[in-house]
């Protein structure tokens, strides 16, 4: 007879992109860094009777779960199905710090918690790539058509440089200075903003196909400013970026005055991060005084919370 684990617990954490969202979806590379700063935890104890979820969005059986969870259900499912247990007996608690719907990563960061308690609770080893898999069908059902990015970032703990059909690039970030995140407190729209993109190449082919490979060669030279420790550049580069993506329709005012009040307040350069419309942006500066002010001033400005993030050639503050 098959024993069950009396508690198991699965873990991840928060993405930032620091270049390439919604030109990812079109097989251009992507910049993204774990955000352990923003952490997720999920838990399952073996209960009596039916499946139940606590989370801060809903509480109570699985079955009547609401269809804003799907992804989730649909996930506990198939991992049921696949591995051959009935999806009743668990009590699955979901505690998550990352922001919901900022752009942070967080439906991928509880997928890849949830299925790492799964596979806990029922004592299965789980391969990454299995992982993955099982991150994916989550992420379809939420977003519609994920570039996978989030899946892996949100799952592992270094840096990546992603490119939907080829292997991942982990590198080391050693970069001196530091990256404020602030949200909008706006929730972003990723299913729709990711469809938008996707209708505006349908209807003005090649001013999108140009806006998306402009982003592509942005993210190289990303890299390539990453790669020599140049933040000054990085910065004029990431607010380029920023352009682009407003003019592929997934910017929106509040997330524009913040680039702007970043840029103002010294920031190097500034950006929306994550699937826009809403969410996160993202600035650079040199010092750690200087991305302290740039956030109070963020604060000020409209922000609900702000995190300031070492880029590596220094300790995190
Ligand atoms: C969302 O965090 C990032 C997008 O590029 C979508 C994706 O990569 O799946 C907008």
């Amino acid at each position: 007879m098959k024993t069950l684990s009396d508690q198991a617990i699965g873990t991840a954490h928060g993405k930032i992109i620091l270049i390439g969202e919604h030109s990812v979806v079109y097989n251009n590379p992507a910049i993204a860094l774990p955000f352990p700063a923003a952490h997720v935890e999920v838990t399952i104890e073996a209960i009596q009777g039916h499946s139940q979820i606590r989370s801060n969005y809903y509480e109570g059986s699985i079955s009547n779960a609401p269809e804003s969870l799907n992804n989730l259900t649909k996930t506990i499912e198939a991992i049921c199905e696949d591995l051959g247990y009935e999806p009743s007996g668990m009590q699955i608690t979901i505690s998550s710090l990352i922001p919901a719907e900022r752009g942070m990563g967080s439906s991928a960061a509880v997928a890849s918690a949830l299925v790492r308690a799964l596979f806990n609770f029922f004592e299965q080893p789980l391969e990454y790539d299995v992982l993955l898999h099982y991150i994916g069908i989550s992420e379809k059902i939420a977003h519609g058509n994920p570039s996978g990015l989030d899946a892996r970032v949100t799952s592992g703990n270094q840096p990546l440089f992603y490119m939907k059909s080829k292997l991942p690039e982990r590198f080391d970030l050693h970069l001196t200075g530091y990256l404020i995140a602030a949200d909008t407190g706006l929730k972003g729209q990723t299913r729709e903003a990711v469809q938008d993109v996707a209708n505006l190449l349908k209807k003005s082919r090649r001013k999108t196909k140009h806006l998306l490979s402009s982003l592509g060669k942005l993210t190289y030279q990303a890299k390539e400013a990453i790669e020599q420790d140049n933040i000054t550049d990085l910065g004029k580069i990431l607010s380029k970026a920023h352009h682009h993506l407003s003019d592929l329709t997934v910017s929106n005012e509040k997330l524009d005055k913040l680039v702007q009040v970043a840029l103002e307040q010294g920031a190097l350069g500034a950006k929306l991060t994550g699937s826009g419309r809403g969410g996160c942006m993202i600035a650079l500066a040199k010092t750690f005084d200087q991305a302290k002010h740039i956030a109070n001033e963020l604060m000020k400005n409209g922000a609900v919370e702000t995190w300031v993030h070492s880029l590596g050639a220094d300790t995190n503050e």
